[in-house]
């Protein structure tokens, strides 16, 4: 697990309560009623919500949800709907059109808004335009941008058209790209010259040209299925050219017909996949589809975020690479008429206070962020966000991660001026949308506890038979009912969703491979990962995947990761390795141990690179072989080492923490 036994001590001690100021309550978009409304009739409820949306064809009140065929949920099945007529046109017909719907910031410093009939007017050209390379419904669109406004752009217009798209944080390397676009076979990537981070442009496209150029698993080259890469001119950076492959975004929406109508789809077709790490080596495309999707990704954002979109600006500060850009930055808000901002950049570019800046120059009113953010501020000082004016926000939100009751107060305090409430909320890239959360203007907040299911979800905490756990036990993070935004399945590969989910505890109930507790009063307490996923800066990462980037240079004779408690990142990853006889006399550990870190965010990404990498002799392995990473995170995390008793050479580990220290 994440978080050790001392910490989960301190968790359990926190008895600081706020309740929600009484003017945010006299307002408040949620009610307690909420609850009793969801308990009586949990789909009549969702129907409710669902309803809140335009559909082309409205389903029928017995098809809410379709479960006979577990662990594949089709919900509202008989109805259509086009996602993107929901965020756009609706807004523009019912006479919102000039709203604003996104203030874009880039980091330089320029920045763009556009209203909502100019971002529908955007995506319908957008829609023409990728109708004319041939991309149609169930296609799949893979998109690897910078957090620029065309990236919502090309995200609604994939959407408009019933294709899938597959969005590439633009922080992953060739390599991981090109492993998206085989496993969904896009036949169209949408790219940019590159974008800007930490003060300089990052280059994007000779990432996607490296990775059409490399090998397949057969290692003959050539074979993707790409047929077109279209190019958003942002960095303007050099760039190399392939004729007949290569178009410039803004030349060829330049030609395109202006009107595009949105053609209704089945509320179960597929909207977008994302890859996320799981325990294996390969990431998993986890399936999202329209119409269950689109109703909770809305009704969360407007209950949990207490929207009230004439008078909101609402920040999201994640990248559209994750699912917190998609349901949080783009479909949710969007569908809701929110007024948002996007920020191209880092936290701290080109000064510490950017962030606070970008709240005070639109005055943003609701701040969605992440804990490992938080940390990071906490450090560097309250001077920084005191110099500007933050009076604007009312509400402040925390994902991705637990966030520790001292960094949840200095948020309230420092960045919320004591009395904003905060919503801390739990869910994945495969709830599609948020599970867990206080509901801001009812619930009494308690710092560092994700605390209660979301209206109309039910989750409950086991034990290892399954078996709910008493008050102030802990134990598995369990989802008990299907709910309208849960993953369809995990892309080409339904046995593997099945495994990882939905076999642990029977055919319907969803295992989330997290660790909880709950407390006296049934308040929830995410204690982290319970299998070999990192959570490194609210990002997930596999141990798998990064072991066989190791073991795959050919330094590298074996490999273990663990991720450690770190202080601002809450976990980092650090490796333990064992470099081949034949390159210890070559290479000495100087030369060793950066070149593997840059090797594996070459291979990877930057977000994987280790930030410790020990060279050791041997690993810690069980007698059948299985290597114990809890004794390499005793030592990655300085503590004293654990039970050694099951390992098949118990001296392994003084050798190791000798080693180490
Ligand atoms: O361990 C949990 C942690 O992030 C994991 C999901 O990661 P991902 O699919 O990348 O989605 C992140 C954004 C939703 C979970 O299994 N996690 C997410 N939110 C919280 C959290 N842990 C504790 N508290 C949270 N609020």
């Amino acid at each position: 697990m994440g978080t050790s036994p001392d910490s989960i001590d301190n968790l359990l001690h926190e008895s600081r309560r706020f309740s929600p100021p009484p003017e945010f309550v006299e307002n408040a978009v949620a009610t307690a009623e909420l609850y009793e409304r969801a308990a009586a009739d949990r789909l009549g409820f969702w129907a409710e919500q669902a309803r809140e949306l335009h559909w082309h064809t409205p389903f029928s009140d017995d098809r809410v949800l379709d479960w006979s065929n577990p662990p594949f949920a089709r919900w509202f099945d008989d109805g259509e709907i086009n996602v993107a007529y929901n965020c756009l046109d609706r807004h523009v017909e019912a006479g919102r059109g000039d709203r604003v719907a996104l203030h874009w910031e880039g980091e330089p410093g320029d920045s763009r808004s556009l209203t909502y009939a100019e971002l529908t007017a955007e995506v319908k050209k957008a829609a023409n335009l990728l109708a004319g390379l041939g991309v149609g419904q169930g296609d799949r669109v893979a998109i690897y941008l910078p957090l620029i406004p065309e990236a919502v752009i090309a995200m609604l217009a994939v959407a408009r058209l019933g294709a899938v798209h597959s969005v590439v944080f633009g922080g992953f390397s060739a390599e991981s790209l090109r492993a998206r676009i085989d496993d969904a076979d896009a036949k169209l990537v949408i790219t940019a010259d590159g974008g800007y981070r930490k003060g300089k442009v990052s280059p994007l496209k000779p990432a996607v040209d490296a990775a059409l150029a490399l090998p397949d698993a057969d290692g003959a080259t050539g074979t993707h299925t790409v047929e077109r890469v279209l190019v958003v001119k942002r960095g303007e950076n050099e760039i190399d050219w392939t004729p007949g492959r290569d178009l410039w975004w803004h030349e060829e929406i330049a030609t395109v017909d202006a009107e595009h109508i949105a053609q209704a789809f089945p509320a179960e077709s597929p909207l977008f996949i994302l890859y996320t790490s799981g325990t294996t080596g390969k990431p998993k495309g986890i399936l999202h589809t329209s119409g269950g999707y689109l109703t909770q990704a809305a009704y969360t954002h407007r209950t949990l975020f207490d929207l009230h979109p004439e008078t909101d600006v609402y920040w999201s500060t994640a990248d559209v690479g994750w699912i917190t850009g998609h349901s949080y930055v783009v479909y949710g808000p969007l569908a809701n008429g929110a007024t948002e901002v996007i920020y191209e950049g880092t936290p701290e570019s080109p000064h510490p206070g950017r962030w606070w800046e970008i709240v005070e120059k639109y005055k943003v009113t609701i701040l969605y962020a992440a804990p490992t953010a938080i940390r990071t501020f906490m450090k560097l000082g309250r001077q920084i966000p005191q110099r500007f004016d933050l009076s604007s926000l009312r509400l402040l939100g925390s994902v991705g991660e637990p966030i520790n009751p001292e960094a949840w107060v200095w948020y309230r305090d420092v960045i919320g001026d004591g009395i904003t409430p905060i919503v801390d909320t739990w869910w994945q890239t495969e709830t599609g949308a948020i599970m867990i959360s206080a509901l801001p203007g009812v619930t009494i907040l308690k710092p560092g506890s994700a605390q209660v299911p979301v209206p109309g979800i039910s989750v409950d905490v086991v034990d290892e038979q399954g078996v709910s756990v008493g008050a102030d036990q802990g134990g598995l993070l369990v989802v008990t009912e299907p709910w309208p935004s849960m993953a369809r399945g995990i892309w080409g590969d339904p046995d593997r969703f099945i495994d990882t989910y939905w076999s642990r505890f029977g055919p319907t109930v969803y295992f989330a491979g997290d660790g909880a507790r709950r407390d006296k009063d049934g308040d929830i307490w995410l204690l982290g990962r319970v299998d070999d996923v990192m959570n490194v800066s609210g990002h997930r990462l596999s141990t798998a995947e990064i072991e066989s980037s190791l073991v795959a240079n050919p330094m590298v004779a074996e490999a273990a990761v663990v991720g450690a408690s770190d202080e601002t990142t809450g976990q980092a990853v650090v490796a333990f390795v064992i470099i081949k006889q034949s390159h210890l006399e070559a290479a000495s550990a100087e030369d060793a141990i950066p070149q593997l870190r840059k090797h594996v965010a070459d291979q990877i990404g930057p977000i994987a690179r280790p930030r410790d990498i020990y060279l050791v002799t041997e690993l810690p392995k069980t007698r059948s072989g299985k290597i114990m990473r809890r004794l390499l995170r005793d030592v990655a995390e300085g503590r004293e080492v654990g039970d050694t008793t099951t390992l098949a050479d118990t001296t392994v580990m003084q050798v190791i923490a000798t080693t180490v220290r």
